[in-house]
C-alpha cells in the first residue's frame, strides 16, 4: 500500500480524509484526542508544500453531536498554530473555488461530510465512484490520503470513492494504527487476552467468536453491556432494571448467540463477579455471589466492582498480548469510571504488548493521564471490524489503488521508492 513518503507533494493538491469525529457535549467539542492523532500527517504534508483539502463526517444525522466542522477548523487551527479555513460547503462551486485557491503549505476544512446525502449510504467503491462528490471533486486532486482509520470499516464516497481515480495513501495513523493491530492479531505469545466491552454488543460479539474460532485468544474478559449480557447468558439474574435496559438497546435477543459462545469456549469467557449501581446517590457493590441481587431489580448497573477488578489485573498482569475495546462502566459518571479507569491502567502496567480502542471511551485514557498502553487506538466500530476477522472497506480500497497506480507512478516519480503491501 502506499505510504506517505513514496511521493512528493509540492504544490500538489491533497483530499486528507480524517476523522475527527469526537464527543461532543451541550454542541461543544470535549476531546481532541482524534485532532491530535491526526496531526503528524497533516504536518508532513503542509512542510512538503501540499494543499491539503482535510474532509470529515461529524456525527450521524438528527443524533446530538451532528453539527459544522467549524469548530473543527478552529481547533486544528490552534493545533497547527496557522489557519484552517473553514469551507461551509462541500463539493459546489464555493468549496471548489476555495479549493483551488489554496496555495502550497495551506489548508482549509469542508463542511460535515455527512450533510451530503451520498455519503450516509455504504456502497461499493464503484457506486461510490459516481456520486456528485466524487466526480466534482476529483478534478481537483493529485492524491488521496487517507488517515481515518476510525472509519475504515465504511464504505462511503469519501472514504474509497476515489481509489481507483487517484493514488490513495495511507495516512501515518492510518499505518500505526494497521501495524499495532495487525501484531496484536497476529501474535503467537501467549496468553493473549482481550478485554470486550461497552455497548457494542453485537460487534464484540463477533470479536469474541472469531478470536476463540481461529484460536488468536485464550481468555476474554468482560464488561460494559457485553459482560451483562454474557452474565445473563451464564444464567445469573441481572434483575428488571436492567433486563429493561437491555431490552430496549435490543441486546437481550443476543443472549442465545452468547450462550452458543459459552457452549463452546466457556472458560474462555470470563464474566464480572460483583457490578456497582446507584443506591442513594452513592457507588454501591453487588456481589453476584451474595443475597443482594434483589437490588437489581430497581438499580441499573453502571459499573462493574472491585472484586472483578481484582481478578481481571491479576490476569492482564501475566498477559502477553492484550487487546481491549470498550468501556467498563458508564465512565462519563466520575463514581463509575474507576471500572473502566483500573483495567486501563492495569493494561498500561503490564508488560503485554497492548492495544485499547473504543472510540470516545479513550478520552477518559487521556484524562486520566495512562501510559504504559502500547497502543491507543482511535478506532471503536473500526477495531472491532478487524479483529472479527472482516475486511475493511478502506483496507481494501487501498490495495486497489495500490495495484492501478504503482507502475505508472514507478516511471513519473524514479525517486520515490515505492513498500511493498
Ligand atoms: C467512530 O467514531 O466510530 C467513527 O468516527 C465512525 O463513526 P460512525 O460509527 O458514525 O460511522
Amino acid at each position: 500500500m502506499f505510504k506517505l513518503n513514496n511521493f512528493s507533494y509540492h504544490g500538489k493538491t491533497v483530499f486528507l480524509r480524517a476523522d475527527l469525529n469526537s464527543p461532543v457535549k451541550e454542541g461543544r467539542i470535549i476531546s481532541d484526542a482524534r485532532f491530535r492523532a491526526v496531526l503528524p500527517t497533516i504536518v508532513y504534508l503542509l512542510e512538503h508544500g501540499a494543499k491539503v483539502v482535510i474532509g470529515t463526517h461529524q456525527g450521524k444525522p438528527y443524533g446530538g453531536d451532528y453539527m459544522t466542522t467549524e469548530e473543527h477548523a478552529r481547533i486544528l487551527s490552534g493545533l497547527l498554530s496557522q489557519e484552517v479555513e473553514y469551507v461551509e460547503d462541500i463539493f459546489g462551486r464555493y468549496a471548489r473555488e476555495r479549493i483551488k485557491g489554496l496555495k502550497p503549505g495551506e489548508t482549509l476544512i469542508l463542511e460535515n461530510l455527512r450533510f451530503a446525502a451520498e455519503e450516509v449510504m455504504y456502497k461499493p467503491i464503484e457506486d461510490c465512484e459516481k456520486t456528485f462528490f466524487v466526480r466534482k471533486l476529483a478534478p481537483l486532486i493529485d492524491y488521496v490520503v487517507n488517515d481515518a482509520f476510525a472509519a475504515a470499516h465504511r464504505s462511503q464516497p469519501s472514504l474509497v470513492g476515489f481509489a481507483r481515480l487517484k493514488p490513495m495513501v495511507m495516512g501515518f495513523l492510518m499505518e500505526r494504527e494497521v501495524e499495532a493491530l495487525t501484531r496484536a492479531y497476529g501474535a503467537e505469545e501467549r496468553p493473549r487476552v482481550y478485554v470486550l466491552g461497552g455497548a457494542k454488543v453485537d460487534d464484540s460479539l463477533r470479536v469474541a467468536e472469531n478470536v476463540l474460532r481461529e484460536e488468536k485468544a485464550d481468555l476474554i474478559l468482560t464488561g460494559g453491556l457485553v459482560g451483562q449480557l454474557f452474565t445473563l447468558a451464564k444464567g445469573f439474574d441481572l434483575g428488571g432494571a436492567n433486563i429493561d435496559l437491555l431490552e430496549r438497546r435490543g441486546i437481550i435477543n443476543l443472549v442465545d448467540w452468547a450462550e452458543h459462545i459459552l457452549d463452546r469456549f466457556y472458560p474462555q469467557v470470563r464474566t464480572p463477579v460483583d457490578f456497582a449501581v446507584d443506591y442513594k446517590g452513592g457507588r454501591f457493590e453487588v456481589d453476584l455471589l451474595e443475597d443482594r441481587k434483589e437490588v437489581f431489580d430497581e438499580r441499573p448497573i453502571l459499573d462493574i466492582g472491585s472484586r472483578t477488578v481484582e481478578k481481571y489485573r491479576a490476569i492482564l498482569r501475566d498477559a502477553s498480548i492484550i487487546v481491549a475495546n470498550g468501556p467498563m462502566g458508564v465512565f462519563e459518571m466520575e463514581e463509575f469510571s474507576a471500572g473502566t479507569f483500573e483495567i486501563f491502567k492495569a493494561i498500561g502496567e503490564s508488560p503485554a504488548f497492548s492495544v485499547v480502542g473504543g472510540g470516545h471511551s479513550i478520552a477518559s485514557i487521556y484524562r486520566h493521564n495512562i501510559t504504559g498502553i502500547s497502543h491507543v487506538s482511535t478506532g471503536g466500530g473500526a477495531m472491532l471490524s478487524f479483529f472479527a476477522g472482516e475486511r475493511l472497506p478502506v483496507l481494501e480500497a487501498f490495495r486497489i489503488s495500490y495495484e492501478r497506480f504503482k507502475d505508472k507512478l514507478k516511471r513519473e516519480e524514479p525517486r520515490a521508492p515505492l513498500n511493498n503491501p
